[in-house]
């Protein structure tokens, strides 16, 4: 169970992430949801009477209102009201960044829509220059839209299928990049970007202007050990991630996908710090992302330690362990044991390899090079011996060339 005030604070916050300016904000309990209008008519009268004195035009409920509560509640509140999902699909909507990602939340969305043709989201869509295609006046126009919208749906599955076929591609090239890959993963607000930031910032180098044409959430790090790494910023997890946006998600953690390590960075001073923690290994494993599943090493951080008071800090220090480093973003405590953690972990999964390469096998040798740590070396007259230090994953992609 979650704290209603954590929840609306969430809930507050993911509202500010679509620049909604939010004017006022409360906790309504339900004793029995009605079927017509979720709330009661009482305390629809009092929301109303709110609603009209801050001018409000959106109304936002934080869980899932169905199209038909939807629509009498924008009518008793004369405003526009969206539930958890489409708060959500709005965010992705923003936030996806690759071709693919764009179709999948506009797809997630439009499925979302078809099932409740009330002439809502008009408002938004036409303010923020959203698909804007509902809208036309009168219930006539109802029919229209649906079949415009069945249209669409079967040209975004369409874009959706070319997209996949030359994403293929792409992940082939981005296998190429030699070092390994760290995803920073976690619940929306738990500090990642805070913590990326600082990682990133307290050690780049010179050749991360190689990275200036990449994703801008990738870049380079220095690890004990370890020339180069690159860390992965990722969109944050919430609960309740409507079924529609799952692909769609996926489609926003690629990098995950190919990571060397994950790092699931946890806001451990949040009262549903747990409850989020199950969250995020839920959509994980979901996705088919979760460590045993993929045999990808995780690390926890527990983030915000300098937010805690000296009793709750002990309580946390007992649970930390070799995967479970208590960190502060926002301080710097702990990120040098963290930095050692993610390395050991990372040269956890790799061996030196004794290698014997032909002589005119240049080819073979420079990808050793490449992507290994050449350990030692001898020459004979007709074949090369390197000793080679590689990841699991990469002495597979060795043994699978010819
Ligand atoms: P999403 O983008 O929503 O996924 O959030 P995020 O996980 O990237 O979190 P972000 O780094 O934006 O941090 C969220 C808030 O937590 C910010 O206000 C940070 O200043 C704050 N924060 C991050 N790390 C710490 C920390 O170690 N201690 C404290 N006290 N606050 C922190």
């Amino acid at each position: 169970m979650r704290q209603p005030e954590a929840r609306l604070a969430e809930a507050i916050g993911l509202a500010n992430a679509i620049a909604l300016d939010v004017q006022h904000s409360e906790i309504v309990r339900l004793r029995s949801p009605s079927a017509s209008h979720l709330m009661g008519k009482g305390q629809i009268e009092r929301v109303a009477a709110t609603v009209a004195a801050v001018c409000a035009e959106v109304v936002v409920i934080d869980g899932p209102v169905t199209p038909i509560q939807q629509r009498n509640l924008e009518k008793a509140l004369k405003a526009k009201v969206i539930d958890r999902t489409g708060l959500i699909l709005e965010i992705f909507g923003e936030r996806a960044s690759t071709r693919e990602g764009t179709l999948q939340v506009e797809l997630a969305h439009l499925q979302y829509q078809a099932s409740r043709l009330v002439r809502s989201w008009t408002h938004l869509e036409r303010q923020r220059g959203g698909f804007g295609f509902l809208g036309g006046p009168g219930e006539s126009q109802i029919e229209t839209d649906r079949r415009l919208i069945r249209e669409r749906i079967q040209r975004l599955r369409a874009d959706l299928e070319d997209v996949r076929r030359t994403r293929g591609l792409h992940r082939r090239q981005r296998q190429k990049a030699p070092w390994p890959v760290v995803a920073l993963v976690g619940y929306t607000n738990a500090g990642k970007s805070t913590l990326f930031n600082r990682l990133t910032g307290a050690e780049v180098r010179a050749e991360d202007l190689l990275f200036a044409t990449l994703d801008p959430t990738m870049r380079a790090v220095a690890l004990p050990g370890h020339d180069k790494v690159v860390l992965s910023d990722t969109v944050g997890f919430v609960s309740d991630l409507p079924t529609q946006l799952v692909a769609a998600f996926r489609a926003t953690l690629e990098e995950v996908l190919e990571a060397d390590l994950i790092v699931h960075v946890r806001d451990i001073s949040h009262p549903d710090s747990d409850a989020q923690a199950a969250d995020v290994l839920g959509v994980l494993t979901d996705l088919g992302l979760a460590p045993e599943q993929r045999q990808t090493p995780m690390l926890t951080v527990f983030n915000k330690m300098d937010a805690l008071d000296a009793d709750s800090r002990a309580a946390i220090a007992d649970r930390a362990s070799e995967d479970a480093i208590p960190v502060s973003a926002l301080t710097g405590e702990g990120l040098e044991r963290l930095c050692e953690a993610m390395a050991t972990l990372l040269r956890a999964g790799s061996r030196v390899h004794d290698i014997k390469l032909s002589n005119g096998d240049g080819r073979r040798l420079a990808w050793l090079h490449e992507h290994g740590e050449v350990v030692g070396r001898s020459d004979t007259d007709d074949a090369v011996n390197v000793q080679v230090r590689l990841s699991d994953k990469d002495w597979s992609r060795f043994e699978a060339m010819a």
